[in-house]
């Protein structure tokens, strides 16, 4: 798959079936760092019908996001994952699969898409602050890697920025 642009992907909505494909790459698309246990089968459940998934011409997985309404704040969507094939990135799949989300979430009366990340992870900060996201400074937060983060955000041990986008 390397080499080729955009312009043989096309988008679909994920389903339970797709899990497999997904959930095998997690690992290596994000750097080989152990983070498949992001990815429970649940994601691919119940969360699909805000989720987007990117293919090849050949079928094979060009990309994924999943994400939500959120069922507790009205105003916000959440995309909990997103990532493209290594091979394609730069090519603006990233972008093409978050635009997909950012209409679900108007379409859902979503004022607010949040996210957050590993302030460590800088191409993920680059890419959220190009898609027009603030990383959200002020109590609580410090600075880590370089942005404004909260150290141990989860599990007390796991530093987290949180990504803020107005619609
Ligand atoms: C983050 C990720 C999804 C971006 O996907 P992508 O398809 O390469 O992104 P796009 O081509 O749509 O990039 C859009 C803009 O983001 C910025 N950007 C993307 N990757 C970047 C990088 N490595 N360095 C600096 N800026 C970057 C650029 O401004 C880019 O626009 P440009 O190429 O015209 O300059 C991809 O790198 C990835 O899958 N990373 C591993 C998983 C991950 O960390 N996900 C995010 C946390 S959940």
């Amino acid at each position: 798959m390397s080499g080729e642009g955009l312009e043989s992907v096309t988008f679909r909505r994920p389903t339970e079936a797709d899990y497999e494909a997904i959930s095998r790459v997690v690992d290596d698309w994000w750097g080989g760092r152990q983070l498949d246990h992001l990815l429970p089968r649940l994601w691919l459940q119940h969360f699909t019908g805000t989720s987007w998934l990117a293919e090849a011409a050949d079928g094979r997985l060009a990309g994924f996001l999943i994400g939500f309404l959120s069922p507790d704040k009205p105003d916000v969507a959440y995309c909990h994952l997103v990532a493209a094939n290594p091979n394609l990135r730069r090519h603006g799949l990233g972008r093409a699969l978050y635009e997909r989300f950012f209409d679900d979430a108007r379409a859902g009366g979503r004022t607010v898409v949040s996210a957050i990340t590993w302030p460590a992870n800088r191409t993920s900060i680059a890419f959220h602050l190009a898609l027009g996201f603030e990383v959200q400074a002020g109590t609580g937060s410090q600075n880590l890697y370089g942005t404004p983060a909260r150290a141990g955000y989860d599990f007390d041990r796991e530093d987290r920025a949180i990504l803020v986008r107005r619609l």
